[in-house]
């Protein structure tokens, strides 16, 4: 078995393996991975995929990619195949990881290392990363069966009004990012929280590029304080598989907090989900996050996994 750059191979000798992640996504999470697959194969052909490639006998049955996004480097994925003994499956992602930690902390310029790997139960993977200096905080993925609950819409309180989200929102949804996590542990696991530009390219990412399902503005919301036209309140849906909607953002200013209008808008998404006959949603939620948590278990939301987010800062 060696390691390789990932630069020397095609996409034709990712795809196999690629084909099984894509098999794992849906059967650990419900996701269609295929999107995400697709443009890590034209990145691969493009030779500007960074990354790291387990090869034995020629092909490759483990890969680990990253980006870099300015000062950042951003660890996308790790994936090996279980070709029999998982210890052996074990000892190959962590040298995988290894590879590319060691490379991004070697990178001129780049100050800091974000991980979240979703498909990896808590802990299963964190020992490179704690080696090398990363702090780590488990998140919750979490799943409601939408057909299994009633519908509810709590009013929403008359000084506010709800409605889908439009591109004009695009400046003001990211002021009320950046409001709404200053101070949140958040903001530690993805530093784009932090600043107006950061959030626009959270933003940006979520609504314009595939990378995390594919938006869905008719599950998506926002809230607006009457009197003053501000923006208070966002959700954000993708769709990662044709009956399931996925939550990538929900927040509401600090000073209007515990007044409903987190639930209003979920309730809002999930109704417009259950009329396009979507079957499940999903988010993800940071473990230390108690009172978000509180609240997705009362609607009804359960915790399907723990993973971990890892962020090292040089
Ligand atoms: C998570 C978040 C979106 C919830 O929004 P919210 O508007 O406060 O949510 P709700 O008011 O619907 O429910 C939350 C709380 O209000 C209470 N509540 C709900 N309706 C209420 C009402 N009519 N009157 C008083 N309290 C109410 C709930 O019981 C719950 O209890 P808590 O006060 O102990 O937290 C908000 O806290 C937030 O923006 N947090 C920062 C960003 C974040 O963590 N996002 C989630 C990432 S996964």
């Amino acid at each position: 078995m060696e390691i390789l750059d990932l630069r020397h191979f095609s996409s034709a000798d990712l795809r196999p393996l690629l084909e099984d992640e894509i098999a794992m996504w849906a059967r650990l999470l419900s996701w269609d991975y295929a999107t995400s697959a697709e443009m890590i194969l034209r990145y691969m052909d493009a030779k500007i995929l960074p990354g790291y490639a387990a090869i034995e006998r020629g092909s490759i049955f483990g890969y680990s990619f990253f980006v870099y996004e300015q000062n950042k480097g951003v660890i996308g994925d790790l994936y090996v195949r279980d070709g029999g003994r998982s210890s052996d499956r074990h000892e190959i992602e962590e040298r995988l990881l290894t590879h590319v930690i060691e490379t991004l902390q070697q990178s001129p310029g780049i100050h800091r290392v974000e991980a979240q790997l979703l498909t990896h139960t808590t802990g299963e993977v964190s020992r490179p990363f704690l080696q090398q200096g990363f702090s780590r905080h488990p998140r919750v993925f979490m799943n409601f069966e939408i057909g299994r609950h009633r519908p509810t819409a709590p009013p929403l309180p008359p000084q506010f009004e709800i409605r889908p989200w439009s591109e004009q929102e695009y400046q003001s949804a990211a002021a009320l990012i950046t409001a709404a996590y200053r101070g949140h542990v958040d903001s530690e696991i993805n530093d784009q929280y932090r600043t107006l530009t950061g959030s626009l390219r959270f933003l940006n990412n979520i609504v314009r590029f595939p990378g995390c399902g594919t938006f869905d503005p008719r599950g998506s919301f926002v809230v607006l304080e009457r009197r003053t036209r501000t923006l208070i309140g966002l959700i954000l849906c993708s769709q990662v598989r044709p009956d399931v909607g996925h939550i990538t953002q929900v927040c509401v200013l600090p000073e209007y907090r515990s007044a409903g209008l987190g639930e209003a808008m979920l309730a809002a998404s999930t109704k417009s989900l259950r009329d396009r006959g979507f079957r499940f949603i999903s988010l993800t939620v940071t473990e230390a996050n108690d009172r978000a948590i509180a609240l997705y278990k009362r609607i009804g939301f359960e915790s399907a996994r723990v993973f971990d987010a890892f962020v090292w800062e040089g």
